[in-house]
Parts: structure tokens; sequence; C-alpha cells
């Protein structure tokens, strides 16, 4: 595929098959998200990688994790009632995805904040690299709010915990969100 193809192709996938991924092509996916660029060259960025037993644990955590931002969606959009059901069911069911990546920040350079940027592009990187392979990711947040249970189920102390990405084959073809204008300014042109 070519590279533009890749970067307009993406989508973010919210259903998907149950079939399992082999290692060797998660392997070769994590390995794409590395190859970033980063704060310092200090590859700040942490992966976990989960799937079986443990998914279904932090489908548990995920589903709770709707309370958090419930008053949000109500208030955001209060004439639409089959988005927050959606919201709801994707919180409870990630779509099925058969496997979960957690992506952690370390600290910045000046040690005091965490390095977020550096993740952030590592995980773009990751995002391309999956839809390639033929199958899909969405980046989610929604779930931060839980944070504290997700690190302790995972084992995780001392990291910033950016997003999570259900991976899988997709069940779905989403259609692309047309992009905004007027987000673009030329200078001296
Ligand atoms: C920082 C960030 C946070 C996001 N959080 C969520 C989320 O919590 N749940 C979700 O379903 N999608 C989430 N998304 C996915 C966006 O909704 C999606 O990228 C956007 O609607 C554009 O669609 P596309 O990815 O198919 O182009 C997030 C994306 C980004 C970059």
């Amino acid at each position: 595929m070519e590279l533009a193809e890749v970067i307009k192709g993406r989508r973010s996938v919210r259903r998907f098959t149950p079939d399992q991924i082999p290692k060797e092509v998660l392997e070769d996916l994590l390995n794409m998200a590395i190859w970033a660029p980063s704060a310092m060259n200090r590859q700040e960025w942490y992966f976990i990688v989960i799937q079986g037993a443990k998914v279904e644990e932090m489908k548990k955590i995920f589903a709770d994790a709707f309370e958090d931002i419930k008053p949000r969606l109500e208030k955001v959009f209060a004439d639409k009632p089959k988005i927050i059901a959606a919201t709801k069911t994707f919180f409870e069911t990630y779509g099925g995805a058969p496997v979960f990546i957690f992506a952690y920040c370390g600290k910045s350079p000046d040690g005091k904040t965490w390095d977020t940027n550096s993740t952030a592009v590592a995980v773009q990187n990751l995002q391309l690299a999956v839809y390639e392979a033929g199958l899909g990711s969405t980046w989610t947040d929604g779930i931060i709010g839980k944070e504290k249970e997700i690190n302790e189920a995972l084992g995780i102390e001392d990291k910033k915990l950016l997003c999570v990405l259900p991976v899988g084959y997709p069940a779905e073809t989403p259609k692309a969100p047309p992009r905004r204008d007027g987000r673009i300014e030329w200078i001296g042109f």
C-alpha cells in the first residue's frame, strides 16, 4: 500500500471478528511503533499487549468507566440517546476485540512532566501499521478515569496511561468522517 493510501484509509474500528491475531503479526506492529521519533531519543514509550483471560478482566474495568463519562455524554448528546446507548455498549464490549494494547508514557526529558508526545507519535505509527496489516484499532481514552484500577491489574507503576487500543480483524467498514476546513494557514506563499 502507498503511504497516502494507508494514512487516508485508516479508520477507527469499533467492531471486530473473534479471530485471534498471530503473535508474530503483533510483534511486527509493535516494531513499527517504536520506530517513531521521540524527545531526545529517549524512547519513553511502553506498550502492554494482552489477550485471553486478561482481556475479560480488563473489560470489566472498562464497563465501570462508562459511569465516569455518562454525565458528560448526557449533557453533550442530550437529544441523541442512541449515541449514549452505543457508547455504553462499546465500553462494555469494546467491539469484541481479541487483543488490547495499552500505551504508556515515561517522563519527559525535564523529569517533571509525562512525555505524552513521544508515545502519541508511536501510537500513530502503530495504528497505521495495524491498518496496513488488514487489522483495525481505535485510540480510546474514555477509560482513563479508571487508570488506577487498570495499572493495578497490569502491575504498572510510575508511568502515565495515554490510551488503550482494541485491536482485531474489522467486522465493520466505517465511513471516513469529513475533515474540517480552515485548520491550515499559509504564510509567504
Ligand atoms: C486523542 C484521541 C482520543 C480518542 N478517544 C476515543 C475514545 O475514547 N473512544 C472512541 O471510540 N474513539 C476515540 N478516538 C477516536 C476518534 O473518535 C476518531 O479518531 C475520530 O472520530 C476520527 O475518525 P477516524 O479515526 O476514523 O478518522 C480518539 C482519538 C484520539 C486521537
